[in-house]
């Protein structure tokens, strides 16, 4: 699906396929270098994480391993409040394992830094995180994350995985949605 075929339900158009598939080439190349003969994990991050997942890991060069968590943040309506529960856990030992957490988005931050130290937690060699979003002015904890992709307003966001309410995850592109959907 195409930007232009909800165009009705945008507010904006922010970044198209090419600019994304550009954006991921980059960060790709250097995580290749940056990893280049280890045996890296990707850890995806359900459901949002599936498209950039889905063109980061063939990107690389770098022979890897895919796994995949997914969590709920409890808190009201949007607001992440940092606790969170694990909806379905890895099945990957991480015992000594380098290990990449693969993202959409950071907002707060809160989600990412309490999967970062679980993660940690569990006796991986390193985690590091890749994001392809990220929201500096929403941001209530400082996440270190090592490979960001473009740095946007804090605004609500779809497409490339991104949802509201399930919906437009499958656009090629990413746009701000418009205020008249959640009004609605
Ligand atoms: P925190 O606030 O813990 O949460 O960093 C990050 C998670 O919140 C979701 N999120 C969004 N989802 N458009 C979306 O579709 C957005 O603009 C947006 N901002 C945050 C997302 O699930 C992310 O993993
Ligand atoms: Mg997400």
């Amino acid at each position: 699906m195409e930007l232009t075929d909800i165009a009705d339900d945008l507010a904006a158009t922010l970044y198209t396929e090419q600019q994304i598939q550009d954006k991921i080439e980059e960060l790709a190349k250097r995580i290749d270098a940056d990893y280049a003969g280890e045996k890296l994990l990707l850890v995806g991050v359900l459901k949002g994480a599936v498209m950039v997942m889905a063109d980061l890991a063939r990107a690389l060069t770098l022979p890897i391993e895919m796994d995949w968590m997914a969590v709920s943040s409890y808190g009201s309506g949007t607001q992440s409040s940092g606790v969170v529960r694990i909806l379905k856990d890895l099945d990957t030992d991480l015992t000594g394992r380098k290990v990449l957490i693969v993202e959409d988005i950071i907002d707060s931050g809160l989600t990412l830094s309490w999967l970062r130290a679980n993660l940690s937690s569990r006796g991986a060699e390193s985690v590091e995180i890749c994001a392809l979003l990220r929201k500096p002015d929403a941001a209530k904890v400082v996440v270190d994350v090592k490979y960001a992709g473009f740095e946007i307003a804090n605004e609500f966001v779809i497409g490339y995985g991104l949802d509201y309410a399930d919906k437009y995850r499958n656009l090629r592109g990413i746009g701000v949605l418009a205020p008249h959907i959640y009004a609605s």
